[in-house]
């Protein structure tokens, strides 16, 4: 069974994850985005604007998940492991490197009223920072209060119990009512990025519901039945806000 720590993470190519799934956008991305926005305005309607810390963890080449955090953080963090992703996001959220890539995305959110002041290409470069990190080693005092998590404790690794812990890790690391999205592959058999394939663990509704449960109290999950490639059954969305029951790392 590969672990984690077993996957060539180093060998992990940005441009050809993001030629596959984002320079393209697909509409089961759109869809996720469109229900993170409105969860996160629905979350912030009462909140000062730009108080907020936020958290992508494993944002890997994906800014969209950063870009719907923007409205409400005066910092974001971008979490990630892989040499060659952390590089490309260094990429992104300098001044004026944000790629057009991302500008369909941005559409979306526009839609929304709370995004409509802020100038994205900017705001990433003032408040996003990128920093070199293990999921694992989530047990700092530093507390979110808002975060992200796509395609990550499931596409990290086949073990089950590194997939409860990834979960656990991304729970630990928000503060109490905190508004967070995690999104899954379903059913995953593994993935390949050019010529490097990666591990999966093979999530179903009823397994992401065990995994996080305790950890919310508003739980909801939104099985996407769009199947993007070989391998997978269709993609999870879960949305909530954390409770304060306790995730030991
Ligand atoms: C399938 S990619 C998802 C990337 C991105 N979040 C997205 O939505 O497309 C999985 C990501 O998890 C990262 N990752 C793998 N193991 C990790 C770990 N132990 N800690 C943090 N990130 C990790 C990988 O480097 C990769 O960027």
């Amino acid at each position: 069974m590969d672990r984690n720590a077993d996957a060539p993470w180093s060998k992990f190519d940005p441009e050809a994850y993001v030629d596959v799934n984002y320079r393209t956008p697909l509409d089961v991305d759109l869809l996720i985005l469109r229900a993170m926005r409105d969860h996160f305005s629905r979350c912030f309607r009462d909140s000062a604007p730009q108080s907020v810390q936020g958290i992508d963890v494993g944002a890997g080449a994906n800014m969209y998940p950063a870009l719907a955090m923007l409205p409400w953080c005066e910092k974001i963090v971008l979490l990630e492991y892989a040499q060659p992703n952390v590089e490309y996001l260094e990429r992104q959220t300098v001044d004026g490197g944000l790629d057009a890539t991302w500008n369909a995305f941005w559409d979306v959110l526009l839609e929304d009223p709370a995004y409509r002041d802020v100038k994205p290409a900017g705001r990433v470069s003032e408040i996003v920072r990128v920093e070199r990190g293990n999921l694992f080693d989530l047990d700092g005092p530093q507390r979110y209060d808002l975060g992200t998590m796509f395609f990550v404790a499931d596409s990290m690794s086949e073990c089950p119990d590194e997939f409860r812990r990834g979960v656990r890790c991304f729970m630990n690391t928000l503060s109490k009512g905190a508004p967070f999205a995690a999104a899954f592959m379903k059913e995953s058999v593994g993935y390949q990025v050019g010529d490097q394939h990666f591990p999966a663990y093979r999530v179903n509704e009823e397994r992401a519901r065990e995994s996080l449960a305790a950890y919310t109290d508003d739980l909801e999950i939104h099985d996407l039945h769009q199947v993007v490639r070989k391998g997978h059954e269709g993609m999870l969305l879960v949305l909530g806000r954390r409770n304060s029951a306790v995730a030991l790392p």
